[in-house]
């Protein structure tokens, strides 16, 4: 890459204005410095600085090229480390300096020969056509498209050493060695279209938001609102399952006090309902590490195995068997603590706690076998349970809000612990 974006031109360019060799007309508008100057460093640094303008079209009678734009055909990349590898290629890729620069030294030697140039670019912008193909930690990052970009402080030492040659009663230079060195300040990329084109499925699911965005909770909002219907159908590439139907494998009730008293458990739930969630609301408090999220689901469906003895609102509920839940129009506020440790040296986000208040419009339930098989005292206790519902939803809140906060935080730390926090959460561009 770099050997192709500062080639040997200026050395060139260099040996020409010293009027090494008079083989090639030096254009009118050059002073050649003088060779036994005492101050010839400067006087090239100023030849050279002064050429500016000339260096955008080229100096065809130097056969120097336009300089800008600076083009390189293609440029390779090929990374590996434990959190983030990728292979990427940069096609076309082109170099703008707006043909600012700053020529900070210049060394002539001229018994060996040999010549050191030192340029500093404050300021490269960069375009290409680029296709990646990695992973960061198990989120995958492909895509093609455009790329954009900004480089600073570029700065490059460039040496030549040679050997005078006669030819024709002349003396000419030949190149024996060259070296660049370069050192980088800071690179920016932007890929247009990253995840996007043939890879468009993978990637949909995680928009991003930046910290500072002055509506950073409403960008969120529509991060996870957005995730939802993936989130449904599973996310193969980064692991997770499909999460509907939803299988809890117990919600335990153990309420000993007040209007409903009730041992026993749900067990192998299967749920319905959840990819049809709405996000409300979010809020992210970074400093004190929490997360609020307000979700709206229509319509749960529950089928599960129940085992349940106690009393409801004064009538005994005694029974094993098959129950059938329908919670309409659930409303959550889902309050989590969160920490953002780092997994293989990519900060994640992890929820450590999570509490779930909830409320619902109806409840529908029907809990078949009770009582043994007593129809009558079964039929009793579902209408009877149906035409309290709020009043026994309310009296067990605690219990599922509980199996509620255990399960929405499995779902979000299968999710967001694998995918760094960059990826989803953008710091600012400096
Ligand atoms: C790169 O540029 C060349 C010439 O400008 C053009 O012919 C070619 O299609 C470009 N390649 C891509 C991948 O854009
Ligand atoms: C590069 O700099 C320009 C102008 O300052 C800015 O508009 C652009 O967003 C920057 N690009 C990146 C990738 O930082
Ligand atoms: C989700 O909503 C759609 C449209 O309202 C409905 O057709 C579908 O049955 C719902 N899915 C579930 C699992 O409730
Ligand atoms: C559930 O919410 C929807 C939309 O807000 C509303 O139209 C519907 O009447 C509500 N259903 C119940 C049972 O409250």
């Amino acid at each position: 890459m770099t050997s192709a974006m500062f080639n040997l031109r200026n050395v060139v360019l260099l040996c020409s204005l010293v009027a090494l060799t008079e083989s090639r007309q030096l254009p009118s508008f050059i002073k050649p410095c003088k060779k036994n100057d005492p101050h010839l460093d400067q006087c090239l640094i100023n030849l050279i600085n002064g050429l500016k303008p000339k260096l955008a079209k080229g100096i065809p009678e130097m056969r120097i090229p336009s300089l800008e734009p600076f083009y390189v055909p293609l440029v390779k990349l090929d990374q590996g480390s434990e959190a983030v590898n990728f292979k990427a290629t940069f096609k076309n890729l082109t170099l703008r300096t707006g043909l600012v620069f700053d020529v900070k030294k210049v060394k002539i030697d001229f018994s060996k020969p040999s010549i050191f140039v030192d340029v500093l670019f404050p300021r490269v912008k960069l375009d290409s056509v680029y296709n990646i193909d990695g992973k960061v930690l198990v989120v995958p990052i492909k895509g093609d498209g455009l790329s954009t970009g900004n480089l600073t402080d570029v700065s490059v030492q460039l040496t030549v050493t040679g050997k005078y040659v006669p030819k024709n009663g002349k003396t000419f230079l030949q190149i024996l060695t060259r070296k660049i060195n370069f050192k980088l300040g800071n690179l920016k990329l932007h890929f247009d279209n990253l995840f996007g084109g043939k890879n468009k499925a993978l990637t949909v699911w995680l928009k991003a938001c930046r910290r500072t965005d002055p509506k950073l909770n409403d960008c969120l909002r529509h991060t996870f609102q957005n995730m939802f219907p993936y989130l449904a159908k599973g996310i193969p590439e980064i692991g997770i399952q499909p999460l509907e139907p939803m299988h809890i494998e117990k919600v335990g009730i153990v309420k000993g006090q007040g209007g409903v008293t009730l041992q026993g458990a749900f067990n192998n739930l299967i749920v319905h309902g959840p990819s049809n969630t709405t996000a409300l609301y979010t809020r992210l408090d970074l400093k004190k590490g929490r997360l609020d999220i307000g979700l709206f689901i229509p319509l749960i469906k529950v089928e599960a195995k129940y085992d349940l003895k106690g009393n409801i609102l004064l009538l005994p509920l005694v029974g094993i068997g098959d129950a059938k839940l329908y919670l309409k129009n659930v409303t959550t506020n889902v309050q989590t603590r969160i920490v953002f440790p780092k997994v293989k040296n990519e900060e994640v986000m992890v929820a450590t706690s999570m509490r779930v208040d909830f409320s619902l419009a109806l409840m529908r339930v029907h809990l078949s076998n009770l009582f043994n098989g007593n129809i009558v005292l079964g039929r009793t206790v579902n209408q009877f349970l149906n035409e309290n519902s709020k009043e026994v939803v309310n009296e067990l809140k605690e219990n599922i809000g509980e199996s509620l906060a255990g399960v929405f935080k499995k779902i979000m730390n299968d999710a967001f612990s694998h995918i760094p926090t960059r990826l989803w959460l953008l710091d600012d561009p400096k």
